[in-house]
């Protein structure tokens, strides 16, 4: 007599009884009791697994209901909650963007006073600074010893890397692939396409306050591309 092994079967085809078929949600709530072994005419050996459950331990449909709502809860809730960061994480930093202003910080997370800064650094003088949405921002003094009214935003428009101030060369050169901007920021040499950004710098109770830049690039008479 020849055995044979069935191919993988859904859960209802794992058993059938004489009253029908062997229901999957049965399957969860029942306890298995026994297990029947039973042959076919064919010759083929079927093994079943056959369960029982007392009427009196089917839950109900309002206890069902209630565990599936307190399932939900469980899980829903910590997915709620760490979707709320994932999302944030997609959201464009450093675009200039939304109302209101930023106080200027300096290397030791200061704020940026005015008469201060002016008196410690000289004409012509370029320092990074923490900007608009913590991007790297120029601060640019004046020949007269005056800060100017803009702040230059550091990042490359290329690729991203924090572009320095080369004094000696009285530009901005990009160390990653040596873009170069004059001493405005404006692009003078690629591969950067566009110019570095622009935030207004504005003096707020004494302190250097930076502003999204929307109007008109002085430097090249076109839209922003940052707004
Ligand atoms: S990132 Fe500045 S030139 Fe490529």
């Amino acid at each position: 007599m020849a055995t044979s092994t069935l191919s993988p079967a859904t859960p209802s085809q794992l058993c059938s009884s004489k009253n029908g078929v062997f229901s999957p949600s049965q399957a969860l709530m029942a306890k298995p009791t026994r297990t029947k072994l039973m042959t076919k005419e064919n010759g083929m050996k079927v093994t079943c697994q056959a369960s029982s459950i007392p009427a009196d331990r089917v839950p109900d449909m309002g206890k069902r209901k209630l565990m599936n709502l307190l399932l939900l809860g469980a899980i829903g809730l910590p997915t709620a909650g760490m979707l709320v960061p994932y999302t944030a994480f997609f959201a464009p930093p450093g675009s200039g963007g939304g109302g209101g202003g930023t106080v200027a910080k300096d290397a030791l997370g200061n704020d940026v006073i005015a008469a201060e800064w002016i008196k410690t650094h000289g004409p012509g003088d370029r320092t990074l600074t923490q900007g608009l949405k913590g991007d790297p921002t120029y601060l640019v003094v004046e020949q007269d010893k005056t800060l100017a009214t803009y702040g230059i935003n550091a990042v490359c428009t290329h690729l991203g890397c924090v572009v320095p101030w080369n004094a000696a060369e009285n530009k901005f050169i990009c160390p990653c692939h040596g873009s170069q901007y004059n001493n405005q920021g404006r692009v003078v040499r690629g591969p950067a396409p566009l110019s570095l950004a622009l935030a207004h710098a504005d003096i707020d109770d004494g302190k250097v306050l930076f502003v999204p830049w929307v109007e008109t690039d002085f430097r090249t008479g076109d839209e922003p591309w940052w707004a």
